[in-house]
């Protein structure tokens, strides 16, 4: 079967983040799966426009043309202040066809919430861009987790990661048997 291309985009660019070490341990738990290719696609390795402009950067067409390869993703957020930080909001709407009709699941941290707040905000980004999102993710709370292979994650892991690719190998097959309607 052609591999399932699932993206794991690193959603903080903070400097001290601790998203590129979750982002690492995301795409590896992903890669463990049959069939399916991973990228990993760190949001701090784009150099972004200061503000959005008339036309589009290489960066800004780097990263739609990450979104573009992906059947599916794994939005790594960070919550800050009960949302998801402005630079992966800055690279969401820096695609907007190259989402559509695909399938998104959420690895999210913070202090005691875990980032849930976060992910329902970023829930409804994708409702706009026609991505269908996953009941269950990962929630990683930085203060009283412990580690990250820990069988609490790893259980987590496997329920988010069994809807998402069931979710991302339909809407694959969907977009290839008709146009998506929107
Ligand atoms: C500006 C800012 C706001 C934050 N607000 C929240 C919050 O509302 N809820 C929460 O659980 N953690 C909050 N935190 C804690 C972060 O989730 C935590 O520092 C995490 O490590 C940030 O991700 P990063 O290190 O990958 O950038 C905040 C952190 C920052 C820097």
């Amino acid at each position: 079967m052609e591999p399932l291309r699932i993206a794991v985009v690193v959603g903080s660019t903070r400097r001290g983040r601790v998203g590129d070490g979750i982002g690492r341990w995301a795409a590896e738990v992903v890669g463990r799966r049959q069939a399916v290719e991973v990228r990993l696609v760190d949001l701090v390795d784009f150099e972004f426009p200061p503000s959005y402009p008339e036309q589009p950067t290489p960066a800004m067409r780097r990263f739609a043309a990450h979104v573009a390869w992906a059947d599916g993703f794994v939005v790594v957020t960070p919550e800050y202040n009960r949302s998801f930080p402005a630079s992966l909001k800055q690279a969401i709407d820096y695609a907007y066809d190259e989402w559509h009709a695909k399938a998104a699941a959420f690895v999210s941290y913070g202090y005691r919430s875990a980032g849930v707040i976060a992910v329902e905000q970023l829930r409804t980004v994708f409702t706009e861009l026609h991505v269908m999102t996953t009941r269950d993710g990962v929630a990683i709370n930085l203060l009283d987790d412990g580690p990250l292979e820990s069988e609490h994650h790893r259980q987590a892991a496997t329920a988010m990661l069994d809807q998402l690719i069931w979710w991302a190998a339909a809407l694959r097959a969907a977009r290839r048997a008709h146009p998506y309607v929107s």
